[in-house]
């Protein structure tokens, strides 16, 4: 005889049923957990043992089996606590068997049978209700698990859950937690000139392109990065809970509340690559998937770890981490804009045009630090040259943030409508278009055709170049509200692009 409980593993954000098999056999006394368990899970032989107790519960003597079936998943976390000690309490009819057959359940138990939160209640929630499950968590992870919408049951402690189980005790229904605003994002209208670096921030969020700023310390790039989520659209229905399944399973949840503002992520330069893309002993997402649907700012970029910006590429391309382990493969979203913002030269570049007391050599080195192919997946690249004081003097610009947003809106709606046509999906932006789908797309007027093919030539743009001015082209378009591509939206991409050191003289060949 043994009794079942069921509850879940996850897969990157992809739950997996796990059903929890209690069985007592006689022999040595002790509770043995098989089934790929991490130790968080054979640990959880003592939380169960110590709860039991405070319960005034004695874990049967003899052996107890716990097995954890399929065998072949690897389990992970403390949220198998939960399940593993309603089975045994099952087997030991202090509850019906048949209660536990309809339910799944996910929590950590503490010593004195109080119940704490796990990551991924949201994400599990919603596999719950997929399942036509019963929901059975921790009362602090209630608020976040009613955004599923499921048959909810949050107890504060095993024994109120054992007195709900027998009907001698109630347990509130839970209240699913503020949709809420977050942190004020400062305001566009605070940088004064750099009116093409704010053009360029305006055309990034528009079309979803990626963004690289460069330019001299002090001209103001990391506070125009900073006000990227003020003129970004809100999250939609399904892209909010699609976003907060990762930051569920991260665990960055506060009281269930959820928000429709991108995220936007800032990791250090020292960020590991485990740290950046996701992985690690046990593989939780990262920078990049907790960007998903926002931003990823990486300030300083040539000082992070080069075997780090490489692992972004990969996302980048597919808008997925897959991240490999023994037997299986972990996928997790991340279509995130990636911003990044950099000096000319390690030593900052001066106040020149690029230039500093170690010449040219300074720049290309640092410059070198960018590998070609994450460069070519940046598709605006603009300097951003110092603010002058006639500049800060200005009176504050007319427009700000509110007025920007407005204007993104309205180009990503026709980016939307066309995601529907061409089946892409209504997320659908610029950035995401593939060369052959640019002729489509965004081939532009014969003039814009002649002044692109003029360009190729003189510049000598590469294949990759001439596709992002295209790309670029075809969302200034957008924002303009035109339908097709005209020499203006072409002239205006080809401005929106600097020049490497070295470029011409074919010493950054990557670069172009
Ligand atoms: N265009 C601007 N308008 C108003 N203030 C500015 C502008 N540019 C810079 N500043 C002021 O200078 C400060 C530094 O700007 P910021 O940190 O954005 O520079 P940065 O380009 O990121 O420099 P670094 O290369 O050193 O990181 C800002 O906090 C702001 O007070
Ligand atoms: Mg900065
Ligand atoms: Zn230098």
């Amino acid at each position: 005889m043994s009794t079942h409980a069921v509850t879940l593993a996850f897969v990157g954000l992809e739950p997996k049923r796990v059903d929890v098999q209690v069985q007592l056999a006689g022999g040595q006394h002790g509770i043995v957990i098989v089934g790929l368990g991490d130790k968080a899970v054979s640990e959880s032989r003592e939380r169960v043992r110590a709860a039991f107790a405070a319960l005034g519960l004695a874990v049967p003597a003899g052996r107890v089996i716990v097995n954890l079936a399929p065998a072949d998943l690897p389990k992970e976390g403390a949220h198998y606590d939960l399940p593993i000690a309603l089975a045994l309490l099952g087997e030991i009819g202090v509850l019906p068997r048949d209660a536990l057959e309809s339910a799944l359940a996910f929590g950590e138990l503490g010593l004195d049978g109080s119940l704490a939160p796990s990551p991924g209640a949201l994400p599990a929630a919603m596999a719950a209700h997929a399942m036509g499950l019963k929901f059975i968590c921790p009362a602090a992870s209630g608020a976040e698990a009613a955004w599923a919408d499921c048959d909810l049951v949050a107890a504060p402690s095993l024994i109120a859950l054992v007195n709900h189980f027998k009907g001698s005790g109630h347990i509130r229904p839970p209240v699913r937690g503020d949709l809420v605003e977050g942190a004020a994002i400062p305001d566009l209208r605070d940088v004064k000139g750099q009116e093409q670096a704010k053009r360029a921030l305006e055309i990034a969020a528009s079309g979803g392109h990626n963004l690289l700023f460069v330019g001299p310390p002090g001209s103001g790039k990391s506070m125009l990065a900073q006000r990227l989520p003020g003129i970004l659209p809100p999250l939609s229905a399904a892209e909010l809970l699609e976003v907060s399944q990762i930051q569920s399973v991260a665990g960055l949840i506060d009281r269930g509340q959820l928000t429709r503002r991108r995220p936007f992520r800032a990791p250090h330069h020292s960020a590991t690559m485990a740290a950046l893309v996701g992985g690690g002993l046990r593989v939780k997402p990262g920078e990049a998937s907790l960007a998903h649907q926002g931003v990823l700012f990486l300030d300083e970029l040539p000082e992070f770890a080069p075997q780090a910006l490489d692992a972004l590429r990969q996302p980048l391309e597919t808008g997925e981490v897959a991240i490999a382990r023994a037997n299986h493969r972990v996928v997790y979203p991340a279509k995130a804009m990636l911003v990044g913002a950099m000096n000319p030269c390690r030593c900052g570049g001066g106040t020149g045009v690029g230039m500093c007391r170690r010449g040219p050599r300074c720049a290309i080195e640092y410059q070198a630090r960018i590998s070609g192919p994450l460069l070519d997946r940046i598709d605006l690249q603009i300097d951003v040259p110092p603010v002058t004081a006639a500049d800060l003097a200005l009176p504050p610009p007319a427009e700000g943030s509110a007025e920007a947003r407005a204007r993104v809106e309205a180009a990503r709606g026709a980016q939307s409508m066309r995601g529907e046509a061409l089946g892409l999906g209504r997320d659908f932006v610029n950035a995401r278009a593939e060369a052959a789908l640019l002729d489509r797309i965004a081939a532009p007027d014969e003039g814009g055709a002649a002044l692109l093919a003029k360009a190729a030539e003189s510049l000598a743009l590469s294949a990759r170049a001439y596709h992002r001015t295209m790309r670029v082209a075809r969302t200034i378009a957008d924002l303009d509200g035109a339908g097709g591509v005209r020499r203006v939206h072409v002239a205006e991409a080809l401005s929106l692009k600097r020049v490497w050191a070295g470029q011409q003289s074919g010493m950054v060949g990557a670069a172009s």
